[in-house]
């Protein structure tokens, strides 16, 4: 009995596949903070008169016991105030919300949309996901590293451009789309993206939204249903009631 135990585990141990791992996938920047010159525990980060009363207001929202919920609008004020969300504005907003530091940092890391270290001007973010990216979203990507000379995850050195590459920005059916800042620029083209990136350049704010014509998100061929003017109160209902 024993030896035939044994035999089964030998032949579980030459048969077992070879244990794998798969490379580590980082996004463009680290979790972890580093300390430099420009983001340091040191630096003093406050919130300037205006945005005092604007984190004051955004606390107002939330009840005794649940002030905490304010945290992700606090840093993006931070971060709207700075350009970009240096450590001394995390700690600012674990004062102002009475949290551990530990809890900032989790957001902060976890939320994409919180740029730790400083960022251009305009903060170019290029969806690569399955639609932006069967739309075309790798030329798209190329143009923009063509023209600025710059890789995914750098920053210009004059400080004018951030190039990032992201996940689906939720426009898919505007695919293949870039977001730069707070806009949306959506059915791109190559020579769409070369017009964007030229108007950054003259520092001219680019028309946001579709390039194809569309206003929205409406079939590009044109209306298929609810072409008509929609039927008043009473629709089809029965004429005693
Ligand atoms: Fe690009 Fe959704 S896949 S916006």
């Amino acid at each position: 009995m024993l030896s035939h135990v044994r035999s089964a585990a030998r032949s579980f141990i030459t048969n077992v596949r070879g244990f794998r791992s798969s490379p580590a996938v980082l996004h463009d920047t680290l979790f972890v903070h580093r300390d430099s010159e420009d983001n340091n525990p040191d630096m003093e980060f406050v919130f300037n008169e205006e945005n005092k009363k604007r984190a004051n207001a955004i606390l107002e929202i939330y009840p005794e016991g649940h002030k905490r919920a304010a945290m992700i609008p606090l840093l993006d004020l931070a971060q709207r105030q700075h350009g970009w969300l240096p450590i001394s504005a995390m700690h600012k907003v674990a004062e102002i919300l009475n949290v551990p530091k530990m809890r900032v940092y989790e957001v902060a890391t976890f939320y994409t949309m919180f740029m730790r270290n400083p960022t251009g001007k305009y903060h170019i973010q290029v969806c690569t996901t399955t639609p932006c990216w069967l739309r075309g979203s790798d030329e798209i990507l190329n143009i923009i590293k063509e023209k600025l000379n710059l890789e995914v995850g750098e920053t210009s050195s004059d400080m004018k451009y951030t190039l990032s590459e992201v996940e689906c920005l939720g426009a898919c059916v505007n695919a293949p789309m870039v977001q730069i800042n707070d806009d949306y620029y959506e059915d791109l083209t190559e020579d769409d993206m070369k017009d964007i990136l030229d108007d950054l350049k003259r520092d001219e704010w680019p028309r946001p939204g579709p390039r194809n014509g569309r206003f929205a998100a409406e079939p590009a061929g044109g209306l298929t249903s609810l072409e008509g003017n929609p039927p008043g109160p009473g629709f089809r209902v029965r004429p005693d009631l």
